[in-house]
């Protein structure tokens, strides 16, 4: 399929639309990305003629919506060369998918004086939940350092790491810099000395082809509302062999096998970790979301992002003044920045009158911001359906906001 920007774009209702008598120009698809026709129609269709409980019925319904359900977790392990659907567990998101890990590895695997490594540049949701198992451990979080491009010090893995590391999690792409991570080579340092490796994908798999069997990583976790799916549904993907060895996360129905009054013995894999009635219409409608992007292809969308990207650094570098964080020379479609003197906060509310939607602020990332010595940036993150005259408005909103403040 050719890549027509126009066509796409009118895949998406809500582009279609003004913001203040202005035409919207979402530039805010880190945060979360629009919704497809497709996927909306789906969601739609899974309530007005196949809602039902699944897993549970004997039943007509049932059975459909079972299918529908176990249906997206076959296009999910296809999609991203998993193994077996027994590696594809659902949950709510990437925050829900870590905290799992956390809670489920961290339970098991860790205990008092051991290490876990993060970087600098992690999201909150790959820190806190890690910070908070190590200070009821009694064990240490250590950090991959920052560079001032916004890369990170690879090489000062190989000091942090000691017999005492249990687990090594990171970002694959810096959802507040851009930076794409050299995954493979981190991942191959920590298999030489039998660390697993955890990797946060929420802001990868959108933007380019995942193929966790390639990257050889233990754990893979992404959301599917930033990949043009639904809010409150996420996957954890896990090598069977790790996910065998983990105990469940929540108790309830359906990750059990039997239960009596003396005990119960749990379900098997993927049902193990999926506890309770699952968001099985979100879900189905996350693989649309994958047959959507998959019918674009990947070649075409990176190849467009990348244009986009290529065209804001070049075109926002005339701008007097501004400054941007996260340079790497490997980057994803985001740019963020600050303007000399303007709070990052007045010039996203200047631009939201003007019908652009940028975020500001940390970006839920305050160690990244920290290294950098600032409160925050602007950050214009851009999906498969923007277009260069966006990226021109932007432009043209950001030399407003300093005549204003000039
Ligand atoms: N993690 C999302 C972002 O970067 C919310 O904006």
């Amino acid at each position: 399929m050719s890549f027509n920007i126009d066509k796409i774009r009118k895949d998406f209702p809500i582009l279609n639309q003004k913001i203040y008598g202005k035409p919207l120009i979402y530039l805010d698809n880190a945060a979360t990305t629009q919704k497809p026709q497709v996927v909306i129609d789906k969601i739609s269709e899974l309530y007005s003629k196949k809602n039902s409980n699944i897993h549970r019925g004997v039943h007509f319904l049932s059975n459909v919506a079972t299918e529908e359900y176990e249906n997206s977790r076959k296009i999910i392990r296809k999609f991203i060369n998993a193994k077996s659907t027994n590696e594809i567990i659902f949950t709510k998101g990437t925050t829900d998918a870590i905290n799992l890990i956390v809670s489920s590895f961290g339970e098991k695997y860790i205990k008092s004086g051991d290490e876990i490594i993060v970087t600098e540049m992690e999201h909150h949701s790959n820190l806190v939940p890690w910070q908070m198992l190590c200070e009821r451990k009694n064990a240490k979080l250590k950090f991959i350092p920052l560079a001032d491009n916004g890369e990170l010090k690879i090489d000062e893995l190989e000091k942090l790491i000691s017999p005492k590391t249990k687990l090594i999690a990171f970002v694959h792409i810096s959802n507040s810099l851009g930076t794409i991570n050299p995954v493979k080579k981190i991942i191959e340092k920590a298999h030489k000395y039998n660390i697993p490796v955890l990797i946060d994908g929420a802001q990868a798999i959108q933007h380019k082809k995942t193929d966790v069997r390639e990257l050889d990583c233990d754990f893979y976790v992404f959301s599917g509302h930033k990949m043009y799916g639904p809010n409150g549904v996420g996957v954890l993907y896990g090598k069977e062999e790790w996910l065998e060895k983990l105990p469940p996360y929540q108790y309830g129905g359906e990750m059990v096998k039997t239960v009596s009054i003396k005990k119960t013995y749990f379900n098997e894999l993927p049902f193990k970790f999926e506890a309770g009635t699952p968001n099985y219409i979100d879900a189905t409608a996350l693989g649309t979301a994958i047959e959507y992007i998959e019918n674009i292809g990947f070649e075409q969308i990176k190849k467009h992002e990348h244009e986009l990207l290529k065209y804001a650094t070049e075109k926002l570098t005339q701008i007097k003044g501004i400054k941007f964080y996260g340079e790497s020379p490997d980057k994803s479609s985001v740019v963020s920045f600050l303007l000399k003197g303007i709070h990052h906060y007045d010039t996203g509310m200047i631009l939201d009158k003007l019908g652009i939607a940028v975020r500001t602020g940390t970006h839920c990332s305050e160690p990244a911001m920290k290294r950098f010595n600032i409160d925050g940036t602007v950050r214009a993150s851009f999906a498969m359906y923007n277009k260069k005259e966006e990226i021109d408005s932007l432009f043209d909103g950001l030399q407003k906001v300093i005549q204003m403040f000039s």
